[in-house]
C-alpha cells in the first residue's frame, strides 16, 4: 500500500494568520486540505478563488481543495488553473461528475469526487476511473469538530474493495472526525489519505499531530 497521506484542514485554523498557519503545518504535511463552503450547498461560508490563490503563493504544499458548493462546474476549473494539486467536487451538486473531471485534469490538476454522509456509494462507483481521488465524509459535510461516524466507513470497505480488485489508481480519503482514537479503523477499513482539522491545529505541537496521525494510519 503507498505511504498514507496526511492532510490538515485549515478550517480548523486562524483564519486571520492563514499563511503563519499553513506555516506550521509545512513540513510535516502531505497535503493542505482547503475547504471552500458557499452557504448554498453546505450552511456554512468560507474561502473562496481570491484567498485560495493568495494562499497558494504563501508555500510549496500541494493543495487539496474541497469544493462544497453549488454549480461547481461553474468554478472547480479556475482551482484547477491557479494550481491546486487536486480538486474535489461533490457528486451531489453535479449532474456530470466525469465531464467535469475531465477538466479539471486537462487543467493540469487530479480530479476528486466527494460523497457526503448520505450519499450512497454504490452508484458511483464505476465512474472512479476518471477521478484519482475519492473523498468520502466520515460526518455531514459543513463544519469541523464533528463527531465521527463509524457507519460510513462500510463505504470506504466497499471502494477499496471495487479499487483493488480493478486495480485503479486512486487515493480513497476520509474527512470529518479523524483524530488518533479513528485514524486506525478508518485506515483498516481502507483509507489511505485523511484530513484532520480539529485534531491537527487542535493539538499544542500541529507538526508532531500530523506526524503522529500518519504513523497510526501506517499498516
Ligand atoms: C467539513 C470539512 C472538513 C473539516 C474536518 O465539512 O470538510 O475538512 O475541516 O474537521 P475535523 O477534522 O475537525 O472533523
Ligand atoms: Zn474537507
Amino acid at each position: 500500500a503507498p505511504a498514507p497521506i496526511v492532510a490538515p484542514s485549515i478550517l480548523a485554523a486562524d483564519f486571520a494568520r492563514l499563511a503563519d498557519e499553513v506555516k506550521v503545518v509545512e513540513s510535516a504535511a502531505d497535503w493542505l486540505h482547503v475547504d471552500v463552503m458557499d452557504n448554498h450547498f453546505v450552511p456554512n461560508l468560507t474561502i473562496g478563488l481570491p484567498v485560495v490563490q493568495s494562499l497558494l503563493a504563501a508555500t510549496s504544499l500541494p493543495f487539496d481543495v474541497h469544493l462544497m458548493i453549488e454549480d461547481p462546474r461553474r468554478w472547480a476549473p479556475a482551482y484547477a488553473d491557479a494550481g491546486a494539486y487536486n480538486v474535489t467536487f461533490h457528486a451531489e451538486a453535479c449532474d456530470d461528475p466525469v465531464a467535469l473531471a475531465k477538466d479539471l485534469r486537462a487543467a493540469g490538476a487530479k480530479a476528486g469526487l466527494a460523497i457526503d454522509r448520505d450519499t450512497p456509494i454504490e452508484p458511483y462507483l464505476e465512474l472512479l476511473p476518471s477521478f484519482d481521488t475519492l473523498l468520502i465524509m466520515t460526518i455531514k459535510a459543513g463544519f469541523g469538530g464533528q463527531r465521527f461516524i463509524p457507519e460510513l466507513l462500510d463505504k470506504v470497505r466497499a471502494a477499496r474493495r471495487h479499487v483493488d480488485a480493478g486495480h485503479l489508481e486512486l487515493r480513497i480519503e476520509v474527512d470529518g472526525g479523524i483524530a488518533a482514537d479513528t485514524i486506525e479503523q478508518a485506515a483498516a477499513a481502507g483509507a489511505d489519505a485523511f484530513v484532520a482539522g480539529t485534531a491537527i491545529y487542535g493539538a499544542a505541537d500541529p507538526a508532531e499531530a500530523i506526524d503522529k496521525l500518519r504513523r497510526l494510519a501506517e499498516r
